[in-house]
């Protein structure tokens, strides 16, 4: 029992380390690919026609920016945003918008 309980308490130590991980990476992509222009530090937009990101979780946006990315969601500006982003990328970004809270 006990061995089971600090392979549970690993387990979790392992996967917080690399969600944060992701939420670093996702927060330096942010910046280099240029959401930040529109969407906003923190996910914030201070610009009417772009959406603020903050308060999505990350399910919905690696949903939304694979569909982006594939064109199954259609929009001139975000399809030419999501078309070079790696899956791993969209992950990133998932997981940092997701903390975003
Ligand atoms: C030039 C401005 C611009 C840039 C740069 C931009 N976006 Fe967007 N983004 C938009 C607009 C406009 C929409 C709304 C699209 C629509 O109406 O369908 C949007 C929508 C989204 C959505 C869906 C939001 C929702 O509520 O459904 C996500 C997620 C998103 N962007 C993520 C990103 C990420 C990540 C980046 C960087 C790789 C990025 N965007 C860069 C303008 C931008």
């Amino acid at each position: 029992m006990r061995f089971v309980l600090a392979l549970y308490f690993f387990m979790a130590l392992t996967f917080s380390a690399v969600v944060r991980a992701d939420v670093a990476a996702g927060q330096s992509t942010y910046a280099a690919r240029g959401c930040i222009g529109c969407h906003g530090a923190n996910g914030v937009s201070v610009v009417a026609n772009y959406p603020s990101l903050k308060g999505q979780n990350a399910d919905y946006v690696r949903k939304n920016l694979t569909d982006f990315r594939s064109g199954a969601r259609k929009n001139p500006v975000m399809n030419a945003m999501a078309a070079g982003l790696k899956d791993e990328e969209i992950n990133n970004l998932a997981q940092y918008i997701d903390s975003l809270k």
